[in-house]
Parts: structure tokens; sequence; C-alpha cells
């Protein structure tokens, strides 16, 4: 469990700490006094990431350099600075030159308002959630997606040249297939794991009024090499890689229709269940569970889902939960509270 958290010129805080307990701890506050931000400071010390964005430059509060996240997991001192010049981890104050050591530390899922975008947006939000969850699985996965994308970014430079240069192109050609059946193959694996984790905790959610299916949608047919070179008259029109698993997609099911078509209601259902799969998955497939970070969810749901997910989330995980209104919550529920407003 995370019992510290420190941060430094992140978001709107110059300097913050708060201890949390096990269990339920609840972050309580009006907009805009650094709920969310908290979450996500936890978040990039245990998975170096923020769901919130790509760019840890965005996180960095306006005006300052760098940003500081500090802090105590399962008895381990996690530090890390980032500033546009240099990143530093630190794991028991001892310096680490590549992260793998660090991130085999802590493992967290984020429930957010905002995650009905998985079904609504576009396939980036999706891989997101995939490679977010597999890297936690299967921490190999996420040096075979870094090697992934710095082939196709070369790639892809290399195909914008007036004239490409095929030769120079196919050099990366190895390397972007060999880390690309790695991430396929492991999206696989994840998927087969995922789906019946995600249909129990819908039926249970939705009280299994419509069945809820999860497709892995690979964009390139197998093998990938095949994919890419029957490709090339296509990428040279439009000077990009176009077959790869950086175009593959997560397709969402209810009752076999699309879940774009599903109600308001039935869409928050399904990102949840979706949400308590992968902290199922995690739990199962490290013997703890995860830390459960809960972005103003309690709002969007109405009672019955509301109770139904509280029962739902893993009895002994951590959680940390931000809510402008307590209303929200069960009145006897037994959580450490942390008040933004008057700390
Ligand atoms: N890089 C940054 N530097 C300084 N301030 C920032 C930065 N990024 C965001 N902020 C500000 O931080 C404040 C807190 O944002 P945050 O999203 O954490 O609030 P919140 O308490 O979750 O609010 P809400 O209840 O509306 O979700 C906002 O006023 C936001 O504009
Ligand atoms: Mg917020």
């Amino acid at each position: 469990m995370l019992t510290q958290l420190k941060v430094g010129q992140f978001r709107c805080f110059e300097k913050f700490q708060t201890q949390f307990d096990p269990g339920i701890n609840l972050v309580v506050g009006p907009n805009a006094h650094g709920k969310t931000s908290l979450l996500e400071a936890a978040c990039l010390l245990l998975r170096l990431q923020t769901p919130r964005t790509n760019r840890l430059s965005d996180v960095i509060r306006h005006g300052e350099r760098g940003l500081l996240v500090d802090g105590h997991f399962n008895g381990a001192h996690l530090q890390f600075y980032y500033s546009a010049q240099r990143k530093k981890l630190a794991l028991d104050s001892v310096e680490q030159r590549t992260a793998s050591e660090y991130l085999r530390r802590g493992r967290v899922v984020w429930f957010s308002n905002s995650d009905v975008e998985l079904i609504r947006d576009g396939a980036e939000v999706r891989r997101r959630f995939l490679d977010f969850i597999a890297a936690q699985v299967n921490p190999p996965y996420r040096k075979s997606l870094r090697d992934y994308e710095k082939c196709l970014r070369s790639r892809n430079l290399l195909l914008k040249a007036p004239v490409p240069r095929w030769r120079e192109i196919h050099a990366f050609d190895e390397p972007l297939i060999a880390a690309g059946e790695q991430l396929i193959s492991a999206r696989h694996s994840l998927l087969t794991a995922l789906r019946p984790l995600a249909q129990l905790a819908h039926a249970n959610i939705s009280g299994a009024r419509e069945k809820l299916d999860l497709e892995y949608l690979p964009n390139a047919s197998a093998p990938l090499a095949a994919a890419l070179s029957a490709a090339r008259p296509e990428d040279t029109r439009l000077r990009m890689t176009t077959a790869g698993p950086h175009r593959d997609d997560l397709q969402l099911l209810l009752a076999g229709a699309p879940a774009t078509f599903g109600s308001e209601g039935q869409q928050r259902t399904l990102v949840l269940a979706l949400r308590l799969a992968a902290a199922r998955l995690l739990e199962a497939h490290h013997g703890e569970p995860p830390l459960l970070l809960l972005d103003d969810i309690f709002g969007e749901l109405d009672l019955s889902r509301r109770s139904a997910l509280l029962q739902q989330l893993p009895k002994n995980a951590q959680q940390i939960i931000t809510t402008t209104r307590r209303e929200w919550l069960p009145s006897d529920l037994e959580a450490r509270v942390l008040d933004l407003e008057n700390p």
C-alpha cells in the first residue's frame, strides 16, 4: 500500500504531502482543488505515467522547470524527478538506470468519470487502456512497446522523404516486426484473460441484463511481416506505416451490438466492468490487488450501480477516492478523509 505521498511543483501544488491508510481514503474538496492531480501523482509515482496526458511536461506546475513525486509503497521508497532536460528515478535512494526494477513495485487501476471515452472516442484510448494493463501484467511488454514506437517513428520519418529510400526503410522492418509480434501476442493473451472477468463484473453490476463481449481487432493480418510488405503501396501513398499494432482496436459489444449504441447507463456499467476486470486480473496475477484510484465516479452512477461497484471492488485493495460531495457515499463507509479545502 501507499503510505505516504509528497509532490513538488506538480499541477496546482507547489509542495504538498499526505499520508494514506490501508482500505479506503477519501480526497474531498471543491472543483479545482487538486483532487484529480493527487491521484495523478500517485499513478505517476507507481507507473511513471498518468492516464490524463502523454506529455509529462503538462504536469509540471506552470512556470516551473521540473516536478517531483516521492512516496513509500509496500515499504519501498520511490522517487521520480522529471524535467525537460532530465529524468531521475530512485528506489530506496539508489538511482536507477532503467525503470524495470522500479516499476515492479506497484500496480494501479484508474477509474474515472470520463471512462466512457473508452466507448465513444477513437481506438487510441482503447489501446492506451490495453497497454497500461498489459505492462502491469507482463513487465517486458513496456520494452516491446517502446521499441515498436521507436522503430515506427523512424520508419515514418523516412517515409515522409520526397523520394522514400526503401533500403533504409526496410532496415527498420525486422525490429519493428519483432516488437510488433510481441505486442500482438500479449494483447491476445490479455483479452483472453480479461474477457471472462469483465463479463462476470458486468453481470454483477448490471444484474446480468445484457451480455458484454470484448474482441481484439488486430489491424494487421498475421504474420506481421507479410502484412507490412503487402502495405507497401499504401505506405508509399500515405507516407506512413499503415499496417501494425499501432492501429489495433478493442471492440466493445453489448448484446452483440457495438457499445456505442448503448444507453448512458449501459455505457457507464460497461467501462466500470472493464476497470474492475483489470483490477481482478492484476490481483490474480500478482497475488495482491492493485492500488485503486477512483476519480469522482460516484456522482455519475445511480444508487444501485454505486453500491454494486463498492461491493465489487476487491475488498483488501487500498483505494483513493476523490469526490466533491460526500453525500454520494454510504454514511457508514469507513475511510480516512483528506479535505483539500480545510487540510
Ligand atoms: N501544469 C499545471 N500548473 C498549474 N496548475 C495546473 C496545471 N495543470 C492543472 N492545473 C490546475 O490545477 C487545478 C486542480 O486541478 P484538478 O483537476 O486536480 O482539480 P480537481 O480538484 O480534480 O477538480 P474537479 O472537481 O473539477 O475535478 C486546476 O485549477 C487546474 O487548472
Ligand atoms: Mg477532478
